[in-house]
């Protein structure tokens, strides 16, 4: 990667763009012919899901300007939303520089949930789970050598006694550390395995046996310093951390706060071919971990007078199996991000949902975000009016000005120009 920070690159014709990265990136030609068109194919796909008839595109972008641990990474992100990617792009230029994203990360830590009911003795149950715990490792560890030899495997047994309206129940975790792959597949055979093992210790009825998206032991965590100089001075950097304070506090507030982010996180989560579904529900339960929902980054003043955001989430990606190397769009996606493992794709989607956040953030406490996106939506009117190749940027420009976006005016302008 020679450099994220290509000034005009939202100038470029898309085939300009596609060069570029491709170059940068050392993409062949057939990785970027799958981004620029080829793609999945029609056989690709019948063999990914069920029932196919078809194909069901999606824009992809590439966000610029990001410095993620002092490398330089263009980012990929599949979305429908317009500014979203230009949004990225700015958050993750006004990071570079507070000298850009600085993050860490757990281990890949994920849990499988094993439900035992019709337990006499719940409490007496969970201590002999405990006793045994070495045993159950062995024996999950036994399903997945090739985890294990690549320094995985089964890192941790859990169990505690749930209070329902059916009872109590005895819930055991299985933590296996999933190294690259996302985990739900080697997780979900170990519990499954376990079940008759954690009958015969309980003398429960083992129901459940299924991974937890509550990834929480699978962080990924993002630091930046945005400079006041940088982002419009003391009295945003002010408003931004007013922001943040209510999004910590209120979950109508937060709700909102995380789609930001997660506006980010799942575009990248998508471009790369993993699963959008689990990122979601790991990163809003995970934001309701003590029992209220609040929001997964916080903004504070530093004693320069900077803001500083800083962002945990979890992160159950994985570069292994599934989509991620069926995918050719995602596969080329991969190499374009330059990463080596899960844990490096988790760092970037911390740092790209702390940009994406912050863009918003500063949009709001400032001019609002309705003008940048009205011009954006102008473009999409104006498309569907019937506009093509220069006319679209002149009708939605005219919109845009006149603060009058909707099809009959996009479709007047257009008959004027004709
Ligand atoms: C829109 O897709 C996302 C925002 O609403 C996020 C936010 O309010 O922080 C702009």
């Amino acid at each position: 990667m020679k450099t994220s920070r290509i000034a005009g690159f939202y100038k470029l014709p898309a085939a300009d763009r596609l060069r570029m990265v491709a170059e940068n990136a050392g993409l062949s030609e057939e990785e970027a012919g799958a981004i620029g068109g080829s793609g999945l194919s029609l056989s690709q796909a019948d063999k990914m899901v069920e029932n196919v008839v078809g194909l069901f595109q999606v824009p992809l972008g590439i966000a610029t300007n990001f410095v993620i641990d002092g490398r330089e990474v263009l980012v990929p992100m599949a979305t429908e939303e317009p500014s979203v990617i230009a949004a990225a792009s700015n958050g993750a230029r006004m990071a570079v520089a507070g000298g850009g994203f600085v993050t860490s990360s757990t281990r890949p830590v994920m849990r499988a949930l094993i439900q035992v009911t019709g337990v006499d003795d719940p409490f007496g149950a969970r201590l002999s789970i405990l006793a045994r715990s070495e045993e159950i490792a062995a024996r999950a560890n036994e399903k997945d050598p090739m985890l294990v030899r690549y320094g995985g495997g089964v890192v941790g047994v859990e169990a505690k006694v749930v209070e329902t309206r059916k009872g109590p129940m005895v819930v055991v975790h299985l933590l296996v550390d999933c190294r690259d792959a996302m985990g739900a597949n080697a997780v979900n055979t170990m519990a499954e395995a376990l079940a008759p093992f954690i009958e015969e210790i309980t003398g429960g009825k083992v129901r459940l046996r299924i991974i937890s998206n509550l990834a929480d032991l699978r962080l990924a965590r993002a630091r930046a310093v945005f400079k006041a100089e940088e982002i419009g001075g003391p009295e945003v950097v002010d408003a931004i951390v007013l922001a943040s304070a209510l999004a910590e506090s209120d979950p109508y507030r937060a709700a909102t706060h995380n789609k930001g982010i997660m506006n980010g996180v799942t575009a990248v989560t998508m471009a790369s071919g993993n699963d959008t579904r689990a990122i979601e529900a790991g990163a809003h339960s995970y934001a309701a971990r003590d029992g209220t929902y609040r929001s997964l980054s916080v903004y504070e003043k530093n004693r320069d007078g900077d803001l500083v955001g800083s962002i945990e989430l979890p992160v159950a990606v994985g570069t292994v199996g599934g989509a991620t190397r069926v995918h050719p769009v995602a596969r080329a996606n991969m190499k374009i991000l330059g990463i080596k493992s899960a844990d490096d794709l988790g760092r970037i989607l911390a740092s790209v949902g702390l940009a994406q956040n912050f863009a918003a953030l500063r949009a709001l406490a400032t001019e609002g975000i309705q003008r940048g996106h009205m011009s954006l939506h102008a473009r999409n009117v104006a498309v569907e009016a019937g506009a093509r190749g220069d006319q679209i940027e002149a009708v939605a420009a005219k919109m845009a000005a006149e603060k009058k976006i909707n099809l009959d005016r996009a479709r007047e302008l257009l008959s004027e120009m004709k």
